[in-house]
């Protein structure tokens, strides 16, 4: 996969990009970052690329012309249009189903803004899609593209060591996780559960079934609420539980 980053700041991705489980999807060329300096683009001979608003207030807008001029140059290099995200708190929150959604473009261009943000002609000219990462403002928006890449890079096949934990975890059935351990067996007074030591893979599965219902309806129970409504399975399932399914309600009530 190659993702096409439109930015101020190239060496703020690929400082970020070039660590860790990234860094060696790069090294193996699972995934490709081509960080693209809009100033390159500036027609200005002291490269200035920002201006003052039309209709005052305060700061300064990223001008269209070089962000505009930037992606050209790309679509030309490439033979093709790719997928602008920009990312901006005006957007669709990023999430788990947008990450599989982009996962899947052989070419992906993110689009970054900075100071006030930008002329909304480039915008017009080129968006495809507008993604948030939280209801928060940021300084610009190279963090928020760095977790949008981040998330989508560890779904683009071979990236991960084990590919099958992309689907074993939070999100995944729209539970969130259970919880997990590694040795010793016993921390500072606190055992591993003793289920986990038994060998007993269906006993193992159950355990971390229930703990995932218990987790999502105690830190988001506005995911349990999505999950078990209309969920025929599930309402079996607290037929031969019913003392899960207490907890769960006492959780939902907040008892606990
Ligand atoms: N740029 C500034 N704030 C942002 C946010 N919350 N999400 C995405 N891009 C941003």
């Amino acid at each position: 996969m190659r993702v096409h980053v439109l930015t101020l700041f190239p060496e703020m991705i690929e400082n970020a990009l070039n660590t860790s489980i990234t860094g060696r999807a790069i090294e193996k060329g699972l995934l490709e970052i081509d960080a693209i300096n809009i100033r390159d683009y500036s027609h200005d001979k002291h490269f200035k690329v920002d201006d003052y608003t039309y209709g005052g207030g305060a700061g300064l807008l990223m001008k269209a012309e070089p962000v505009c001029e930037a992606y050209d140059a790309l679509t030309e290099k490439l033979g093709k249009k790719p997928r602008v995200v920009f990312m901006t708190p005006v957007g669709e929150t990023f999430s788990q189903k947008k990450a599989e959604e982009l996962a899947k473009e052989e070419d992906l261009t993110i689009l970054c803004g900075h100071y006030e943000g930008i002329d909304e002609r480039a915008l017009d000219e080129i968006v495809t899609d507008r993604i948030s990462i939280g209801d928060y403002v940021l300084t610009g928006g190279e963090l928020a593209s760095l977790v949008v890449i981040d998330a989508v890079s560890r779904l683009v096949p071979g990236v991960l060591h084990n590919d099958i934990s992309a689907d074993t975890e939070s999100f995944n059935n729209g539970l969130l996780e259970y919880p997990q351990f590694t040795r010793p067996e016993s921390f500072r007074g606190r055992k591993v559960p003793e289920v986990l030591l038994s060998g007993d893979h269906k006993k193992v599965d159950d355990w971390r079934f229930q703990q995932s219902l218990i987790r999502t309806a105690r830190f988001r129970p506005d995911l349990y609420i999505k999950f078990s409504d209309d969920n025929e399975a599930i309402k079996e399932y607290y037929n031969k539980h019913k003392e899960l399914e207490e907890e769960i309600s006492r959780i939902l009530k907040s008892e606990v």
